[in-house]
């Protein structure tokens, strides 16, 4: 029995009438064209969501003081601690190592993984479970140069066009050469890679890719990412402390004459006992995630439960400046029905394997594989513009993505075997995506801005090491799918590496001889907002996200004109 509603049943009917002309085209490679770069241009400064001037202002403090950022962003840059600075005693070390990593998805378990290789002992801090992140979540795949007639280069040249060119080129280029190593790295140990029966390496395009270079674990690809580092990091627990459900709620500056400022440790809060733990590290890596849980502009996300951009917001009071994080990237296709699917990212790969985006009338209305940005700009001018949306029957708006496309271009069965987990995800409701489309409107899907770090990971706060979605510079204002999961292992590994080096070379008393933890960097931040006139700052970082009936009310889901 089909989940959808006698109503979208009846719409569908124009889906399928139109299907088999759209399989016969995309069969002889034609497609819908590609919007020129003046209309890209247009598309995105009349509907995609950053351009908006509303639900957005000037940070009021701080190392990116007069910048503007979204309201939910501001709101915790320009927040308070969660901790009275005078009533901690730093004297008192409840854990001593060599590296302490914050955050335990991808980024954070590479960083570890390397460190720990290097001769280092490590504490990995995480808020909720080991692996509970952006990572799991993600589906389609990774990207990596490693086929015939690819390189680097093209993905260097992929990269910085899908960030218009605003990405850090130096991040570009490190990201780009290391990927084959990663890709490498990841098949010895153990990752399961969709493949060719003779074993190539099977690869696919995604938006705004020139080369096939997506690689996949059918679409689970992020937690099978996970499995194997995870798996990894428990297997070292010699070496390798996990601290579950422990959040770093401030980091610890060595304000002593040799340390200069460095970052020397962080100050956890176990989230069972309700105790704060001081940490004292010689060197610190940030990994911890992005913040689609801020919901900006009120939009649905496919975040996991803890992104929440507390990193951000302890280094920003350390003193980290921050890079394009005024940029959000909405993934174009997160689900709209049903109901209970609100948000879920349905990947990429959908589109990859040749699904087409289809309007009320059942018409194709854009090239499927544009650029995230302006795919969802796309997207959202044919619902709330053009009025050739679908309503779901709470008054939600998408368009169809159908799916049935590809079992009619690769052959029955192909969609169980490809895109497994969505499957079951549409299945449990009532729709098999196998033969019914889906219906979908760009969800918040990832934090482009962050942290400013160079290619070795380091910020501007020495021993304080960055990696993963919590960064900026890497993908400029637009990242290209597959670029995640790479950013995370390649930034990791570098982290962890640069901090081992750092670490080694003795920088500054980072042996942690004569050191003095302080938290005046908090004091002072509180003087500045002070100083500032910030009116009732909220508490900072956020740690959960707010889920009361009030907020939930207060969102429009990102479907206001
Ligand atoms: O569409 C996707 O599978 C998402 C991948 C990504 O964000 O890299």
């Amino acid at each position: 029995m089909s989940g959808y509603t006698p109503e979208l049943k009846e719409l569908l009917k124009k889906v399928e009438a139109s299907r088999p002309a759209r399989v016969e085209r995309a069969r002889k490679n034609q497609h819908f064209p590609a919007l020129t770069m003046e209309q890209r241009k247009e598309w995105l400064s009349k509907y995609h969501p950053d351009y908006k001037s509303e639900g957005r202002r000037a940070v009021k403090v701080g190392p990116n003081k007069g910048e503007t950022f979204p309201d939910e962003v501001v709101n915790l840059l320009e927040s308070r601690s969660r901790i009275n600075p005078k009533n901690i005693d730093l004297s008192k070390i409840d854990y001593e190592t060599d590296v302490l990593v914050i955050g335990a998805g991808g980024a954070g378990t590479a960083a570890a993984l390397i460190a720990q290789e290097n001769g280092l002992k490590v504490i990995v801090a995480t808020k909720l479970r080991h692996g509970d992140s952006n990572t799991v979540m993600a589906e389609g795949g990774i990207q990596g140069a490693d086929q015939e007639g690819d390189s680097p280069y093209y993905h260097f040249i992929d990269a910085m066009g899908g960030g218009h060119f605003s990405n850090q080129p130096d991040l570009v280029a490190a990201l780009t050469n290391d990927a084959p190593l990663v890709l490498h790295w990841l098949e010895s140990l153990g990752l399961m890679f969709d493949k060719y029966p003779d074993g190539r390496m099977l690869a696919r395009h995604g938006g705004g890719t020139c080369r096939r270079r997506m690689h996949s674990a059918g679409d689970m690809t992020g937690a099978e990412i996970m499995r194997v580092v995870r798996d990894e990091a428990r297997n070292r627990t010699e070496d390798i402390k996990v601290l579950e459900f422990s959040p770093a709620v401030e980091l610890l500056l060595d304000t002593s004459a040799s340390g200069g400022g460095r970052c020397a440790g962080a100050i956890l809060y176990n989230l069972e006992t309700k105790e704060y733990y001081i940490v004292r590290a010689k060197a610190v890596v940030m990994a911890t995630g992005g913040f689609g849980r801020l919901h900006i502009q009120g939009f649905p996300t496919t975040n996991h439960y803890g992104a929440t951009a507390d990193g951000i917001v302890m280094a920003y009071r350390a003193g980290v400046k921050l890079k394009d994080l005024d940029s959000t990237q909405y993934h174009p296709t997160g689900a709209v029905y049903p109901e209970q699917n609100v948000g879920l990212l349905i990947t990429e790969k959908v589109r990859g394997l040749g699904s087409q985006l289809i309007n009320i009338d059942g018409e194709e209305f854009c090239f499927p594989l544009e650029p995230r940005d302006v795919e969802s700009s796309c997207i959202i001018r044919e619902c709330l513009d053009k009025g050739k949306g679908i309503m779901t029957p709470v008054g939600r708006v998408g368009v169809w993505l159908d799916s049935p496309m590809i079992e009619a271009l690769h052959g029955e069965g192909t969609v169980r075997k490809e895109l497994p987990a969505k499957y079951i995800q549409f299945k449990r409701y009532g729709i098999d995506i196998s033969k019914e489309p889906m219906l979908v409107y760009p969800t918040l899907h990832y934090q482009n801005g962050g942290l400013m770090i160079n290619a070795n990971g380091e910020t501007t706060v020495p021993g304080l090491y960055s990696a993963g979605e919590v960064t900026g510079g890497v993908h400029g204002r637009n990242r290209l799918m597959g670029n995640s999961l790479l950013d995370i292992l390649v930034f990791g590994r570098r982290s962890g590496l640069n901090a081992a080096e750092y670490i080694k070379a003795g920088v500054k008393g980072s042996r942690g001889q004569g050191v003095k933890l302080t938290l005046e960097h908090v004091e002072k931040f509180e003087k500045e907002l002070k100083a500032a006139g910030v009116k009732e700052p909220v508490i900072g970082p956020m740690i959960l996200p707010e889920y009361t009936p009030d907020h939930v009310k207060a969102r429009r889901w990102g479907q206001s004109a």
